[in-house]
């Protein structure tokens, strides 16, 4: 027994692959395997020879299943050595993954690298605009997303009993401060640490207490414009806001004023652009009226001066509020505001702007 047990393992010490490894496992532990044969012939010899060669065939076994093991992981560690060793493993390589070949319909394993961002759609359009107000003279100004109600509301002749509260609900913290509605509360910071003459920009961050659907979000961006100086008119203001749509819509466009009430500007407008989708003719998009709405704006009301501590007397100036999402979504065609909060790689990385 002893020497057919011996003369098992050293074929398992000599097996040259797991191919070999496998056949002689089959052969000693199958189902019909020598080994299993031996311990199920135990029961069938003389009672006094039971026990001893029971237990030989048992250990026989045993070492089987060791020696087998054993080779297995020698054999696995011989071939990742010689992977290693020369044998073309490059740990420094990219990774492989599946990628388009040049045919139409090939995929081939290309190298992996790490993807890199792009530029929010949003970002794209506010850094455009910065560049282009600074370029005309405009400071690009940040200011607080917790502001208090004197800021937001109050110092721009919103009093708590204004109706115009109604339509810029917001989130309220147990301090009495707020998140902001909008940036306007800047115009009051701007004047007072600055003083006239004055032209700023304010890009950032609103929130508002609304119900989220296709063209409204309880988070947005948002850009103030302020310029406040001796004789600014409505004819600044017009000039000021045709330069910067044409720009960014990239095209040359035409500007038209309504009436529209904001309780801080006086007079106030709502500045609507030539519809980019039926140049005027009258689509869905625009309703049918040829124009979309896209900028308020106004003559700052003497009392928001007064509160930023500019004399109305010497002063006038302009102001406008531009919604970021719906002018990306103008420049870009987006028909779905939600789209620019989601996480869809698919929809952010189309804009292209490799991120420094
Ligand atoms: N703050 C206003 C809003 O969020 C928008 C606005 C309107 C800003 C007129 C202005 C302005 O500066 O002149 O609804």
């Amino acid at each position: 027994m002893t020497d057919i047990r011996d003369q098992w393992l050293a074929e398992i010490a000599a097996a040259a692959d797991e191919s070999a490894l496998r056949e002689l496992e089959s052969r000693l532990l199958g189902k019909s395997g020598a080994v299993t044969e031996l311990l199920k012939n135990v029961p069938k010899l003389p009672p006094e020879e039971r026990r001893a060669a029971g237990q030989a065939a048992h250990q026989a076994k045993v070492a089987i299943e060791a020696a087998l093991a054993g080779r297995r992981a020698a054999l696995d560690a011989a071939a990742l050595a010689r992977e290693l060793d020369g044998g073309g493993f490059d740990p420094s390589a990219p990774a492989l993954r599946r990628g388009s070949g040049s045919g139409p319909t090939r995929e081939v394993l290309v190298p992996w690298t790490r993807p890199r961002g792009t530029l929010h759609p949003i970002t794209v359009v506010r850094d455009e605009l910065v560049d282009l107000f600074r370029s005309l003279g405009f400071a690009w100004l940040d200011g607080p997303e917790v502001e208090s109600e004197f800021f937001n509301f109050e110092a721009l002749n919103i009093p708590a009993d204004h109706p115009a509260r109604d339509s810029q609900d917001t989130f309220w913290l147990d301090d009495g401060n707020l998140l902001r509605t909008h940036t306007s509360p800047v115009q009051i910071r701007a004047m007072r640490h600055y003083r006239p003459p004055l032209k700023v920009i304010v890009p950032g961050r609103c929130f508002r207490s609304e119900t989220v659907d296709k063209s409204h979000e309880h988070t947005f961006y948002q850009m103030e414009g302020l310029v406040v100086d001796e004789g600014v008119s409505t004819a600044n203001l017009i000039h000021t806001m045709k330069t910067c749509l044409r720009v960014v819509l990239r095209r040359d466009v035409k500007v038209r004023l309504r009436p529209g009430f904001f309780p801080f500007v006086e007079p106030g407008f709502e500045l609507d652009v030539n519809c980019p989708f039926c140049n005027g003719a009258g689509c869905s998009v625009c309703k049918q009226s040829g124009w979309i709405e896209i900028l308020p704006c106004g003559m700052v009301h003497p009392r928001v001066l007064e509160a930023g501590g500019v004399d109305p007397e010497r002063y006038t100036g302009f102001a406008f509020g531009m919604g970021l999402q719906r002018v990306t979504m103008l420049r870009y065609g987006v028909d779905d505001i939600r789209l620019f909060t989601g996480c869809d790689l698919r929809f952010l990385s189309q804009f292209g702007e490799v991120a420094e």
